[in-house]
């Protein structure tokens, strides 16, 4: 590397540290809430995580699921958060913005990073509680379950795990590369990066998909499941006016050219996203005001009394 290069991309590290840091910052004070929060309300008794599962009524013991599930809602934050953002630089330029686009994109690139390190923690937390909960058998396997579980495909057997777990896998393990080929892109070529870092959409859909299925806090058909579903309109919306009016004109939807051979069906592929999208949104809006969210009912019997009880309902 030449002096000069070297010293440019110092200076970009300099850079990039002075918009990752207070990022970064903001992240880990978010979790810190969030985890001091759902402490609180275990220690109540107020804890939705208790009333799925009774014999969680320890917040002292059970911190680390804890703080795995505050890094769980500080990762779908930023992931919402950088999701928006990309939807924003991609779609209809808005006539003002508060900050100039760069600085726009700057955020999104941090934001997807903290994302992806905030979904690992979150994994990482689960897996350190897996190891803590599993004394009756010996280290060995104790580690081998705190690994599996979390990270394997396919090997948590439990209930809703064994569809949730995965979705959460597949959210983490299609954000690296996806978020990542940006780095390489001018190896890859600029027009495959983009092609491919469209699909980070199935990230986002993923991570919420395994949320409202998994997470005991949106457990019940109550409001904290309802705002979850709300905070879906904006992105639903935005991605529909970015698929509308894409800002890269290449990517606008004309009328179908007759006889194009190959154009036709790409053509009605991106139709379809289209019409998709739009249909997202108006079922997103039946969801919230039907109150049909596939919430459960709280329980009126005893509630489970060991891991896992309470999933065969
Ligand atoms: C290897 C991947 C993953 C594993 C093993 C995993 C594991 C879990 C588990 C066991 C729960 C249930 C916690 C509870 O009792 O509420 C959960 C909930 C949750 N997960 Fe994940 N997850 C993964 C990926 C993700 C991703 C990628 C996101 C989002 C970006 C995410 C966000 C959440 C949220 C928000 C909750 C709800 C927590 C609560 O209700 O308080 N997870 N996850």
């Amino acid at each position: 590397m030449t002096p000069q290069a070297f010293t440019a991309s110092s200076a970009r590290l300099v850079a990039s540290r002075h918009t990752h840091l207070p990022d970064a910052t903001a992240a880990v004070v978010v979790t810190a809430l969030v985890f001091a929060l759902l402490w609180a309300r275990m220690e109540s008794g107020a804890s939705d995580t208790v009333a799925v599962m009774p014999f969680m009524d320890d917040a002292g013991t059970y911190w680390m699921y804890l703080l795995s599930q505050a890094f769980g809602w500080s990762a779908l934050l930023w992931a919402w958060g950088t999701v928006m953002l990309g939807l924003l630089l991609s779609g209809p330029r808005p006539d003002r913005l508060p900050v100039s686009r760069q600085v726009l994109e700057r955020w999104h690139r941090t934001t997807s990073l903290t994302t992806m390190a905030l979904m690992f923690a979150h994994a990482l937390m689960f897996a350190a509680e897996l190891v803590r909960y599993e004394t009756k058998v010996d280290w060995a396997e104790r580690l081998w379950v705190g690994f599996a579980d979390p990270f394997v495909p396919g090997w948590y057997d439990s209930g809703t795990g064994r569809i949730a777990i995965p979705l959460g896998q597949g959210a983490l393990y299609l954000a690296i590369p996806l978020g990542l080929l940006f780095y390489v892109r001018h190896r890859i070529g600029a027009n495959t990066w983009r092609r491919l870092h469209r699909f980070v959409i199935v990230v986002y859909v993923l991570s919420v998909w395994h949320t409202l299925l998994y997470g005991t806090n949106v457990w019940f058909g109550e409001w904290p499941r309802t705002v979850l579903w709300l905070l879906q309109l904006p992105v639903a919306a935005l991605l529909l006016l970015r698929l509308l009016k894409p800002a890269r004109r290449a990517e606008r939807l004309g009328p179908p050219r007759r006889g194009a051979g190959t154009a036709r069906p790409a053509w009605w592929a991106r139709a379809a996203g289209r019409v998709v999208a739009g249909a997202v949104v108006v079922g997103l809006v039946i969801v919230v005001v039907s109150d049909r969210d596939g919430g459960r009912d709280r329980p009126t019997r005893p509630p489970a009394t060991a891991p896992h009880e309470q999933e065969t309902d």
